[in-house]
């Protein structure tokens, strides 16, 4: 079975206004609610894609209950661990007459240890794990060598390991060997702290990376596409040129088109064409919504690989 966790899931509240009036009363023209979370939008793209997987992670009160009743909604698989706290929600504000987009993003509740405990025994007792996606951010209080224990367990269990994460917590559990990272061009650069600028910066850090344990690098680099770097490998894939409508997802979209084709049986060349055509599939559609198969393989043949 594939599995993703979410440590810090939010329930994204979006309200569409005419415009934002201060001091004064502003009217909700439509509103939604989306089950937001990185490692969430990977078990949503491979659900899309029929592939089985369970979404792990912790949700708690009226909103972590929201958050199930959507995902059961969409047909997405959970096994969350209930906190005593609520989880948080964010609120996004679009304006329709000005178009702009206001986000206002909530702080995470609070993990005691004893809940922690429970999502420990949950990965511990995962049968049979193929893949772990681990992705986004900790919730506050949480240390990055959580994430140090939740691959160790992984990987004891054979699981391949993919690490999805930013700054000192990807820098920290670099060091303990995930099998597949995919940070985008400024992650990478706070990893190694120096700017990576070009195609050939970002094959140089990436193999530092690679020689650090970490057994495949996937750099993504917007429309520039996907770097991949293994130990024997450097490859380069391309999009088309896009009219792209929003990136929201696209990062998570790539990371879910590699592990499809893996799970498939397809070489690495062919994973990281899926990557780049899943993640850019994301990009041509509004709002929260992300990559189907049938849209993946629209782009698939017109994505270019080169060797470096
Ligand atoms: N402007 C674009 N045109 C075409 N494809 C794009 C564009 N932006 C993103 N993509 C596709 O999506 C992939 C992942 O995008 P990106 O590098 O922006 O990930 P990210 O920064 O991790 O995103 P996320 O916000 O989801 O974490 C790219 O490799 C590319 O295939
Ligand atoms: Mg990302």
């Amino acid at each position: 079975m594939i599995y993703t966790i979410t440590l810090n899931p939010a329930l994204d509240r979006t309200i569409w206004l005419d415009e934002l009036k201060i001091d004064d009363t502003n009217r909700i023209i439509k509103e939604e609610k989306y089950a937001g979370g990185k490692g969430i939008d990977v078990s949503r793209v491979l659900f899309n894609f029929g592939v089985p997987n369970i979404a792990l992670g912790f949700v708690g009160g009226f909103a972590g209950l929201e958050i199930e009743g959507l995902l059961i909604n969409e047909g997405v698989n959970f096994d969350f661990i209930k906190i005593s706290e609520e989880t948080r929600t964010n609120i996004v504000i679009n304006t329709i007459k000005t178009n702009n987009q206001i986000i206002i993003s909530a702080k995470g509740p609070n993990i005691p240890p004893f809940e922690l405990t429970k999502l420990m025994e949950k990965i511990n007792n995962l049968e049979n794990p193929s893949y772990v996606v681990i992705s986004g951010s900790l919730p506050e209080g949480l240390k990055p060598a959580i994430y140090a224990k939740i691959i160790d367990i992984a990987k004891a269990k054979s699981a391949t390991v993919v690490l999805d994460t930013d700054g000192d917590v990807l820098k920290f559990n670099i060091n303990h060997k995930p099998d597949i990272i995919k940070p985008n061009r400024h992650e990478l650069s706070r990893v190694v702290g120096r700017e990576i600028k070009t195609i050939d910066d970002a094959v140089i850090a990436a193999k530092e990376i690679n020689r650090m344990g970490v057994k495949i690098v996937l750099v993504s680099l917007g429309k520039d596409g996907i770097v991949y770097v293994s130990q024997n490998t450097v490859m380069h894939a391309i999009p088309p040129s896009l009219k792209v409508i929003n990136t929201i997802g696209a990062g998570d979209s790539s990371v879910a088109g590699f592990i499809y084709a893996k799970y498939m049986g397809f070489s690495d060349e062919e994973a990281l064409v899926y990557a780049v055509a899943t993640g850019s599939a994301t990009t041509l559609k509004p709002g929260t919504a992300l990559a189907t198969l049938e849209d993946a393989l629209r782009l698939k043949d017109k994505v270019k690989v080169r060797y470096l």
